[in-house]
């Protein structure tokens, strides 16, 4: 297996940047597949931190990033995240950055909708970061996208342009706002489309042929499995598809090249938005987790709801995404703590489950059941080696990978680059 898949097993904010990070030195190409900058990628190297958001984790060293069809892309945005990273010293180019010029754009009347609709829903609203993705990908299924290639042909928009404006305007009407000022739309695209143009291609075939030359391909998740749109907590869900068979269709190699799918699982669980969350503490130990841990939204800066480990819901994303072997990240952030629980089952309405259900209701009225571990006095704190662990910390690691069924790849022990154990390469497997 040449390749790597790296995917969120839980809701997101696993560590997938740091992962991916470490791994990017020794791909030969880096992939996102799907989601846009909704995702908050951090990654530490030295006293150098940068916050990713719709460029692959793996320009920072400079290894060929690429963006895929599967992703929705916001023009302005990716202009201020380049500048704000060359600001930093990274160099990106033609040589190391390409666009699928297939991806779909994600426009202000996208982000208008999405602010309007959460407005409306009051309490019932997703928490969406905003972003405006649940409405491009609605105008991308609905075959009314504008894509990255129609920059370049935006004298020729005429009917597509009715196609978005009309559907737009029926909206906007319900929510009291004017139509769409097409003028000013075009107007701004017209301004962006020579950046953006720069980087588009083909890149499926820039892949093919990469591939053909034996390159390894690192795909980047973004989210996670719980937020997938088909297996995640819906409605409260992203609206992509995040498991690892994404990687394929989302960049234009087929399923046979996803290779290892490494699971990135953060040693506690943590979720930004609404939506349902079994374990859930919402007491002096989740506010520890959640000021030890950092947990606070890179995008939208939001308080991350803290909880235990929940290994149904871990078990499930490893099996519905074919997780090779795992990345357990922030095991440090469970350091002094005397007890630790981690969630082995259900129970609903008197029975035991083994399994989260589907129905928004089942999945709200849950009651998880715990199994107790001893804590662990010592520090995992910035461990590179397994022998640096102390001996109860490794037996949370193994009660981990064993009741997920899915071995332990790799651990990671603070958000430094360097500061991660390699159990198993998920190159060489
Ligand atoms: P992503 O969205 O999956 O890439 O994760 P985020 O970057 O949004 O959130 C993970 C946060 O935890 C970031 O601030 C990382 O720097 C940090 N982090 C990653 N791995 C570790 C770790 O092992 N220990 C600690 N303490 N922090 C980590
Ligand atoms: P990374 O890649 C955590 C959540 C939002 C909201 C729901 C829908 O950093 O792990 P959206 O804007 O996608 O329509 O919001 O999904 N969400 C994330 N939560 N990490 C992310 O990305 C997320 N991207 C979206 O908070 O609940
Ligand atoms: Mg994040």
């Amino acid at each position: 297996m040449a390749n790597v898949t790296v995917i969120g097993a839980q809701w997101g904010d696993e560590g997938k940047g740091k992962i991916v990070d470490w791994l990017a030195s020794r791909a030969d190409v880096v992939v996102r597949f799907q989601g846009g900058h909704n995702a908050g990628h951090t990654l530490v190297v030295g006293d150098k931190v940068y916050k990713l958001s719709l460029l692959p984790s793996g320009i920072v060293t400079g290894t060929l990033s690429i963006i895929g069809n599967g992703v929705v892309l916001d023009p302005w945005h990716l202009k201020a995240e380049i500048e704000k990273l060359e600001g930093q010293g990274v160099e990106i180019n033609r040589e190391n950055f390409a666009i699928a010029e297939n991806c779909p754009l994600i426009l202000p009347v996208h982000r208008d909708l999405d602010g309007l609709r959460e407005a409306a829903a009051g309490a019932g609203k997703i928490g969406t970061t905003g972003r405006g993705i649940g409405p491009a990908y609605e105008d991308k299924v609905g075959r009314r996208a504008i894509r990255v290639c129609d920059l370049a042909h935006l004298d020729d928009l005429g009917p597509q342009l009715d196609r978005l404006c009309a559907h737009h305007d029926a909206l906007r009407a319900g929510f009291g706002q004017p139509p769409v000022d097409r003028e000013a739309l075009i107007a701004e695209l017209r301004e962006i489309a020579p950046f953006v143009l720069q980087f588009a291609e083909p890149v499926w075939k820039r892949l093919n042929t990469v591939k053909k030359a034996g390159a390894r391909v690192l795909f980047e998740g973004a989210q996670g499995v719980l937020l997938d749109v088909d297996h995640g907590t819906y409605p409260f869900v992203t609206s992509s598809n995040t498991v690892s068979g994404t990687a394929a269709s989302g960049s234009g190699l087929g399923p046979s090249s996803t290779g290892f799918v490494l699971g990135i699982v953060k040693a506690y669980t943590t979720r930004v938005g609404s939506g349902p969350f079994p374990t859930e503490l919402e007491d002096e130990t989740g506010q520890r987790l959640g000021e030890r841990g950092h947990e606070f939204g890179t995008v939208t800066g939001r308080k991350r709801r803290c909880g235990w480990f929940d290994a149904v819901l871990v078990r499930q994303s490893c099996a519905i995404s074919g997780v090779t072997g795992i990345a357990l990240t922030k095991v440090d952030v469970l350091d002094g703590l005397d007890k630790v629980k981690i969630c082995t089952g259900y129970r609903l309405n008197g029975k035991v489950l083994d399994y989260y259900p589907s129905h928004a209701a089942d999945q709200a009225n849950v009651e998880p059941i715990y199994e107790e571990m001893d804590g662990w006095q010592g520090t995992t704190a910035g461990a590179r080696s397994w022998a640096d662990l102390p001996a109860q910390a490794i037996k949370y690691i193994q009660r981990v990978q064993e009741l997920i069924e899915t071995p332990v790849a790799l651990v990671s022990t603070s958000p430094e680059r360097e500061d991660t154990i390699l159990v198993r390469d998920p190159f060489q497997d």
